[in-house]
């Protein structure tokens, strides 16, 4: 009988903590090889949205999640992320697990971009904030709350980081300002609106830029980019449909201009080289990390109530 994970039961699974950690080590694992996944294919149906098909493989599994980015769906009442992720043995190729995608979406970038914001900001870093506090960026609160911080939350419906704040801990920003001048800034956005335009960071700064994940999004202008220094998941896939897409089509920057998390994560890179120095992550949402919760998930399923059962 396979668990099916509703999202409830994956967060009752799978704490910001644990998902930090294990977002951690399957990072570590891509960056050595251990783990793999084909760039994630898009099947577009712009302007409504968009889906994904996200496979990975590692610790003896295979994962596949299918899943939404339907930007204009919360003035439906409906998310903009929704899916499934379905986990295999990679031996016998049977089904093991199913779960909510956009609860593993979720945890999964708020780890990522906390985990970011950890590994490459200023030692000292004092404040945190997140940009965004919707389903994603509440996310990146829980985490950043995980990590011992109170983090500044900004949104452009004040209703929302009031409620992200009630939910999971930090406070309401003054102004889209004081949130944007933090130490640490995560912003979780629909990519819609330039939040950083050339010149707006100082040095010092880090942003972990999370929703500028496909083409046509940016959160950052390309001269800023050009200006400081550059992080990303994966390049095959930031090449293609993240920020740097754009700075790589304009010619602003090259491969080399670009480190790569999990590199620096394995010791494999250099990270933040100075106290001044302006650090950017671009996160395209990878499948290891959709592979990493959903194993952290299955860990727990016998210590979870109410959970269903299927067989195909
Ligand atoms: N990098 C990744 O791994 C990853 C993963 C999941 C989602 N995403 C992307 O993140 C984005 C957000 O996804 P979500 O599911 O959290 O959406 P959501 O609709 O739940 O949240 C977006 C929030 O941003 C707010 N917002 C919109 N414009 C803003 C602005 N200019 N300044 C401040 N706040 C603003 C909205 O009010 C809303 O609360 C999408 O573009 C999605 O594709 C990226």
């Amino acid at each position: 009988m396979i668990p099916f994970f509703s999202g409830e039961q994956v967060r009752q699974a799978v704490s910001p903590a644990r998902a930090l950690e294990a977002v951690r080590e399957a990072f570590v694992a891509y960056a050595r090889g251990e783990w793999s996944m084909p760039p994630k294919v898009y099947v577009t149906n712009y302007p409504a949205g968009d889906f994904r098909a996200m496979p990975a493989l590692g610790a003896g599994h295979a994962s596949l999640k299918w899943v939404t980015s339907f930007p204009g769906n919360p003035a439906r009442g409906l998310p903009t992320v929704t899916g499934l992720v379905l986990l295999s043995d990679a031996e016998t190729g049977q089904l093991k697990a199913m779960l909510d995608a956009g609860a593993v979406t979720a945890l999964r970038t708020g780890a990522a971009a906390v985990l970011a914001a950890e590994t490459l900001g200023a030692p000292g870093a004092r404040t945190a904030a997140v940009v965004g506090t919707g389903v994603n960026g509440r996310a990146a609160a829980a985490a950043f709350v995980a990590v011992g911080r109170e983090p500044l939350l900004w949104d452009v419906d004040p209703a929302r980081a009031q409620a992200t704040a009630a939910a999971v801990g930090g406070r309401v920003a003054g102004s889209r300002e004081e949130a944007l001048a933090a130490d640490l800034v995560v912003t979780v956005t629909p990519g819609q609106e330039i939040l950083f335009p050339e010149g707006a960071l100082r040095p010092g700064q880090h942003v972990s830029l999370m929703g500028a994940d496909g083409p046509g999004k940016a959160e950052i202008a390309v001269a800023e980019l050009a200006r400081i220094r550059l992080f990303c998941d994966d390049w095959e896939q930031a090449s293609h449909g993240g920020e740097l897409a754009a700075a790589l089509d304009a010619g602003r920057i090259r491969r080399g201009d670009v480190t790569t998390l999990p590199d620096v994560l394995a010791g494999r890179a250099e990270g933040r080289r100075s106290a001044d120095e302006i650090t950017a992550f671009d996160s395209t949402g990878l499948a290891i990390q959709d592979l990493a919760l959903a194993l952290a998930a299955l860990e727990r399923a016998g210590e979870i109530a109410g959970l269903q059962r299927v067989s195909l």
